[in-house]
């Protein structure tokens, strides 16, 4: 097609991560050997053990988002670049995944509401199809449904 490059973007990055919930260092290794164009790692990439570990698993380069948000030459608010640097690890997560629009966010009152409706709303239309009948059906008696 006459593509210079291509993103391998996991579900680490910030933003809206793709719906296919597959992580960066599987993802930088399965498109290195698959292209012969050069691999540019996308998501979680922060620091030069990051970079180096993207090099590693196959990749020519890396693009940074997050990361750059918290510099002191971004224009954006201090106070985002404060809540940057104070979160943790385990406190963002994604929403929206069920309409299709996933997007990365930082845990608190609003985002634990719309997870919350997001699964009400799920569980009202997915308990017909994880009543557990298929799992049993195929430890039992080999029937693997999820081959159709
Ligand atoms: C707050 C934020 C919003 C973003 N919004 C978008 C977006 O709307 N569309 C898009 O293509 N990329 C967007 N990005 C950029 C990508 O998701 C980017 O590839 C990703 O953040 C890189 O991963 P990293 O943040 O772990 O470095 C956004 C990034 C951030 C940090």
């Amino acid at each position: 097609m006459g593509y210079d490059g291509i993103y391998a973007a996991g579900i680490e990055e910030g933003g809206h991560p793709l719906n296919d919930d597959v992580t960066t260092m599987l993802l930088t290794p399965r498109i290195a050997e698959t292209v012969k164009i050069p691999v540019v790692t996308v998501g979680g990439i922060a620091d030069g053990r990051t970079l180096a570990a993207a090099l590693a698993l196959g990749a020519q380069g890396v693009m940074m988002a997050t990361r750059f948000v918290a510099t002191q030459e971004c224009e954006v608010h201090d106070n985002i670049k404060q809540e940057i640097i104070r979160r943790q690890e385990y406190e963002t997560t994604l929403i929206c995944k069920s309409i299709g629009l996933q997007g990365r966010a930082i845990k608190n009152k609003i985002v634990e509401e719309v997870l919350a409706v997001e699964q009400r709303a799920a569980a009202w239309t997915t308990y017909s199809l994880i009543s557990g009948q298929r799992v049993k059906d195929a430890w039992e008696f080999g029937r693997l449904t999820m081959l159709l």
